[in-house]
């Protein structure tokens, strides 16, 4: 199987993205999963055969699924089916906890300094970088480091309005020197989305600014906040240089809304089993299309 660095740059080369969608229960887990595979069997994907995936953890998302836990689920599945689904560590605020997920046998990990000064940022992500190189020389493995520059708004919930300060968009000039100073593999820069489900509307994607920041930077390009964008939004943005998309709450917005519903309808069901399905299949729902438009499957 090929590593995710070599998923990543066949994504660039073919003009596509790799789905990368957060998790907190096995719900989560087994619709997304299952909107891959199925997809994989589609055929007409730029990958060929099976469809990488990315699963994401973000700090508060791996506290509740454990950090062990996650990673033992993934490569489970991972030797059992031989497919392509890794493990994200999604904006870890620290070196320590991005240390402990790099032990732990993350995939990649990303550290979110984008709260931080622009030294500070650069700082913290070099401290990083230089931990999984130093990691990745002594085991062989090739954990990747990404990190954020320009602040698109924290937390994959529900907003009634964009948050302040979140949306300043990343200048190619800067996005060039934090790259150049940290070494990161893969960028994630502020170029119009925002965290969350934005109730006034959800702002357009940028596209222009992500042509200039992939030609200065010439690496794989991460966008986030990516619920609730418009499907020409994503289009326009990976045929402009995206290589990775994030989505998170529209996720967790369809699981709460199918446990709801599936308790509603039926009071006296107390299966756990029977009450979480609809959950799966909601979520399988959502991840199969945004999988088929980042991939340009038909
Ligand atoms: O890292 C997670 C994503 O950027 C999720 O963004 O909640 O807008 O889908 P979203
Ligand atoms: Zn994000």
């Amino acid at each position: 199987m090929k590593t995710l660095r070599e998923y990543i740059k066949q994504a660039e080369e073919k003009g596509v993205a790799i789905g990368h969608f957060n998790i907190s229960n096995l719900e989560g887990l087994r619709g997304i999963y299952n909107a891959a595979k199925k997809i994989s069997a589609l055929g007409g994907s730029a990958f060929g055969g099976k469809l990488p995936v990315i699963i994401g953890l973000s700090e508060g998302e791996e506290k509740f699924v454990g950090r062990a836990e996650g990673v033992a689920l993934i490569n489970a599945i991972r030797n059992r089916d031989n497919y392509p689904i890794f493990l994200n560590a999604d904006h870890h605020s620290s070196f320590e906890s991005v240390k402990n997920a790099i032990d732990a046998g993350f995939d990649m990990v990303i550290i979110d300094g984008a709260k931080l000064s622009f030294e500070d940022n650069v700082k913290i992500t070099k401290e990083c970088v230089d931990y999984a190189r130093s990691v990745n020389k002594d085991t062989g493995r090739d954990v990747l480091v990404e990190a954020e520059l320009g602040y698109i708004g924290s937390g994959s919930d529900i907003k009634d309005t964009i948050p302040e300060g979140a949306g300043i968009l990343t200048t190619p000039k800067d996005a060039l020197k934090f790259v150049q100073d940290t070494g990161i593999d893969l960028f994630a820069p502020s170029v119009g989305s925002i965290h969350g489900l934005i109730k006034s509307g959800k702002p357009h994607i940028n596209a222009d600014l992500v042509t200039e920041i992939k030609k200065v930077t010439g690496i794989p390009l991460v966008l986030h906040g990516g619920s609730g964008l418009r499907d020409e939004d994503f289009t326009n943005a990976i045929q402009a240089g995206i290589s990775v998309v994030h989505i998170n709450s529209e996720i967790r917005l369809a699981d709460r809304d199918a446990v709801k519903k599936a308790i509603e309808e039926n009071p006296n069901e107390i299966v756990p089993a029977k009450i979480l399905q609809p959950a799966v299949d909601a979520i399988e729902k959502i991840v199969y299309e945004r999988l088929k438009l980042f991939n340009g499957v038909k």
